[in-house]
């Protein structure tokens, strides 16, 4: 079936009313479309926890920088429908920034210690906009469940964490990075990579991949698994933004790896123009 695309937060009131009156567990999935298989996977296991999703599409301004790419973020909304119907989605959300943020707006959710630091410091106000959309899409569709991708890992934290902190009251579910064959991170500005780039990119998922084989080895030392990253982003000539290794929930800084202790390692780089992200868990035994 078709889904049902709405763009007013009055219409999806009406449309939550009538699916909480039939007793339906509705899932949610924000994305700022042009979606992949990674946002696909996302409304499939929402699918499997609850009886309808819903998707949001909508790039939202609040969470670019004055410098960086809202204007040519690419779009494909016809596309992005087609996708969703074959995923089983019951209704897309995909309102105008200004259903969004209506003349006058000036509420904001800042969540402190997690949007600091990683893309915090390099994207100043993202997350505080990501925090906002979010944040307001959770309480317009107060989901059971709200599913998100570890592929924005930072995103992820401060979602938990705002999701608690308000009372949101949704189960805030974060899914593996989906990858392509070669292990490049999914991802809707990958479109913006040249040939030369795509190859270059590779960079950040093998630095990552690499640290984790040397945490098997037995590398507990952050700073030498930084350093391995480093060296894959040098090899392949991107210019790197970070590389960290962090506590996978606090995001606080680790001084060595140990049992008990679930640390993540994170990267971003730019090739060319693009910026791009990537992390994965390491397990310490
Ligand atoms: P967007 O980049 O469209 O991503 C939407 C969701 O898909 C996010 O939860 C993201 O982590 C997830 N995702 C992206 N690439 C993925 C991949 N390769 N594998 C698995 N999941 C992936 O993230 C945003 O939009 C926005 O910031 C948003 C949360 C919608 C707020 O505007």
């Amino acid at each position: 079936m078709k889904p049902l695309v709405l763009t007013s937060p009055e219409e999806v009131r009406s449309c939550v009313a009538q699916l909480a009156t039939s007793g339906k567990r509705l899932a949610l999935v924000p994305t700022m479309g042009f979606l992949h298989a990674g946002h696909v996977s996302l409304m499939r296991e929402g699918l499997r926890r609850a009886d309808a999703v819903a998707v949001s599409i909508f790039v939202n301004p609040t969470q670019f920088g004055p410098k960086e790419d809202l204007s040519t973020y690419p779009r494909d909304f016809e596309g992005d429908v087609r996708q969703c119907e074959s995923a089983g989605v019951s209704v897309i959300y995909a309102p105008q920034p200004n259903a969004v943020y209506q003349e006058g707006f000036q509420t904001w959710v800042t969540v402190d210690a997690l949007s600091q630091g990683l893309c915090g410091a390099r994207r100043p106000g993202h997350f505080r906009g990501v925090a906002t959309v979010v944040a307001k899409l959770l309480a317009l569709f107060r989901p059971a469940v709200a599913l998100f991708g570890e592929k924005d890992y930072q995103q992820l934290q401060v979602i938990k964490r705002l999701n608690r902190d308000l009372e949101l009251g949704a189960e805030i579910v974060g899914l593996p990075t989906v990858r392509e064959a070669d292990g490049l991170a999914m991802s809707s500005r990958n479109a913006y990579l040249s040939k030369e780039d795509r190859a270059r990119a590779l960079a950040l998922s093998q630095g990552l991949f690499e640290a984790q084989k040397q945490v098997e080895a037995g590398e507990r030392d952050p700073k030498m698994l930084m350093a391995s990253m480093s060296a894959a982003l040098a090899r392949a000539n991107l210019r790197e933004d970070y590389v960290a290794v962090r506590h996978a929930e606090t995001l606080e800084v680790l001084e060595h790896l140990e049992a008990g202790v679930p640390a993540r390692a994170l990267i971003a780089a730019f090739a060319g123009s693009t910026r791009l992200i990537d992390n994965l868990g390491l397990l310490v035994r």
